[in-house]
């Protein structure tokens, strides 16, 4: 099998040249933004409908917390820790959990950290134009953040059919209200070269809001929601992945704290 880190040969003929046969030159990325992907598909249909189901609930019964959706009048979000509120959130919660294990520990999160997910809230876009500021989730214990959508901006007829171009690209699309995560590094464009591809060059990419989809990333990374163009609803369910610590106590016993208990500010930190 062709390992992927060896460079393409396209400046040398090895076949003619014998005296470069044995030399290859490498491609190493150095540091990548650590991403993770869930489709649930048609599995979800049901919970994605109590799901906006408690939304609206909790929207007619509450005003919208004051952060990053809420910068003009089109948006509204709720307070944090949905899933001690309603059981739907519950079960998304545990489901988050399941699914987002594996992803950290290819990012290299230790097996041996304990887990858990929680301060679930809900996000509302009700009215063209909605959108969210630039932010980054959590800080301190919270060491890996994501999206859940309960419903896309398209209906699907089939959500088990899944084709993760048409949704995850490089770039900013063109879609209203598209997740768009960045990548702070700017200083990578002082270069202006014809691309390829934008693995390495770029700075944004964009997930387009489908039911069922569950997205992941590093509570470092920043991302925002473009504008929406139409006054269609558009839901999305944003949590915290926290690691817990570790209380020794003074016989040596441990206590492993749930630290989503003192999770109460700076769940969002605004960039402008
Ligand atoms: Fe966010």
């Amino acid at each position: 099998m062709r390992k992927l880190n060896v460079v393409d040969d396209i400046t040398y003929n090895k076949e003619t040249d014998q005296s470069v046969s044995k030399i290859t030159p490498n491609f190493q990325p150095l540091w990548a933004i650590p991403f993770g992907y869930t489709n649930f598909g048609e599995s979800l249909r049901n919970l994605n409908k109590q799901l906006i189901a408690d939304i609206e609930t909790e929207k007619e019964n509450n005003p919208t917390e004051k952060r990053t959706f809420t910068k003009n009048n089109s948006g509204w979000q709720s307070a944090l820790r949905m899933e001690e509120k309603y059981k739907s959130f519950e079960e998304l919660r545990k489901i988050i959990l399941q699914y987002s294990l594996g992803t950290l520990y290819m990012s290299g999160i230790s097996k041996d950290m304990y887990i858990n997910v929680g301060n679930l809230w809900a996000n509302m876009i009700f009215a063209k134009g909605g959108w969210s500021n630039p932010h980054t989730h959590g800080s301190g214990d919270t060491i890996w953040s994501g999206v859940y959508y309960p419903k896309g901006v398209t209906e699907v007829e089939n959500l088990d059919e899944f084709i993760s171009e048409e949704y995850l690209t490089y770039g900013i699309n063109k879609t209203g209200g598209s997740l768009l995560i960045k990548d702070l590094n700017i200083s990578k464009k002082i270069i202006t070269v014809k691309l390829d591809h934008e693995h390495y060059y770029g700075t944004n990419f964009s997930v387009i809001p489908r039911e069922s989809l569950l997205v992941l990333f590093p509570a470092w990374v920043e991302h925002m929601v473009t504008p929406t163009t139409d006054d269609s609803k558009r839901y999305s369910i944003s949590f915290g992945i926290v690691r817990k610590t570790n209380s020794i106590h003074d016989d040596g016993s441990i206590t492993v704290l749930d630290n989503l208990i003192k999770q109460q500010d700076n769940i969002t930190i605004e960039k402008v």
